[in-house]
């Protein structure tokens, strides 16, 4: 059974067939008569609705389950609300608060579980940040991005599926929130060409790409004084991206904190291109779930 976890639940190969379904024009009815559960912990505009449409795309029915209604560990353990919903769906997607979540799922091994988001990974979003990137900059072998900000869930996945396609991958951030040893040894043996930067202007140089994230992520609220502080000279504004040159393009995962990792004049400026990374959410989950629908339920049969 394959799940989408992160990003190196995929080989290279395999990222690369799921872009080719997202391009393609013509959507097959792969979910045809299916339901797909969508559990949500956390908010969500893209997440949500992107998954939702593509779900129906491929002829299937998405049903959208709050927290509070699924009460994970509440009202019933993750497993057995797994079991139950497997009963009456091909897959389940879960936006979760802790990344063990997901893997309880996984571990069930009774549909396809894909991650909407957790603590640590957000590889839908990376998907449709290499197919946003690849539609731009054509092939990603040789190109770079400069993420600047927290090392967090975005980036985690963006440094791998943008390293799987070939990209040099560089970060700068505060010390504190850079990523951590083990994910440093997980960017190596996946063999992403990996650098990390003091100095956000340096890491910006020259690079094809910039992106960046909020401070304060869903769940850290707490956090965001003391985040506010740290991340001080890590805003992405018209400075910044004058360092990174005239080609240079700007991308966030959003929701933007305007004012904060990046400023108005950058969003809506000439380089942004994150609308069309936004409608990319829709056919990179369209491709993600055509190619795990191909690769388990076509040789394990539907239900029906
Ligand atoms: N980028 C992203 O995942 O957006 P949402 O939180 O709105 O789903
Ligand atoms: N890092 C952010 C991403 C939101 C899409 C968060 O986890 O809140």
């Amino acid at each position: 059974m394959r799940h989408l976890l992160e990003i190196d639940d995929l080989n290279e190969t395999e990222v690369a067939e799921i872009l080719e379904i997202a391009n393609a024009k013509e959507y097959s009815k792969v979910l045809d008569r299916q339901g797909v559960a969508l559990i949500f912990e956390k908010p969500s505009a893209r997440t949500r609705n992107s998954m939702e449409m593509a779900v129906i795309q491929l002829g299937g029915h998405p049903i959208y389950i709050s927290a509070e209604e699924i009460g994970l560990d509440k009202r019933e353990s993750v497993e057995d609300v797994t079991r139950t919903l497997s009963c009456f769906h091909s897959m389940i997607g879960a936006r979760v608060f802790k990344h063990s979540t997901v893997e309880r799922m996984a571990k069930e091994n009774r549909v396809p579980i894909v991650n909407l988001l957790s603590d640590e990974a957000h590889p839908l979003q990376a998907l449709a940040d290499v197919l946003t990137m690849q539609q731009e900059l054509g092939d990603l072998k040789g190109r770079s991005v400069a993420y600047i900000g927290d090392g967090n869930n975005v980036f985690r996945s963006l440094a791998l599926a943008s390293g799987f396609l070939g990209m040099e991958v560089r970060f700068s951030g505060p010390s504190e929130y850079s990523i951590n040893d083990e994910d440093r040894d997980r960017l190596n043996f996946s063999g992403v060409n990996f650098s990390e930067y003091d100095n956000p202007e340096e890491a910006v140089k020259d690079v094809d790409v910039v992106y960046t994230d909020v401070w304060t992520s869903m769940g850290q609220e707490q956090e965001k004084d003391k985040r506010h502080k740290a991340f001080e000279g890590f805003q992405v504004n018209e400075e910044l991206m004058e360092m990174a040159g005239k080609r240079a393009i700007f991308l966030h995962c959003l929701p933007a904190h305007r004012g904060e990792e990046v400023v108005d004049e950058v969003v809506d400026g000439a380089a942004s291109r994150v609308w069309i990374q936004a409608e990319n959410r829709m056919h990179a989950a369209r491709g993600l779930l055509n190619w795990l629908v191909e690769k388990n339920l076509g040789e394990q049969g539907r239900h029906e």
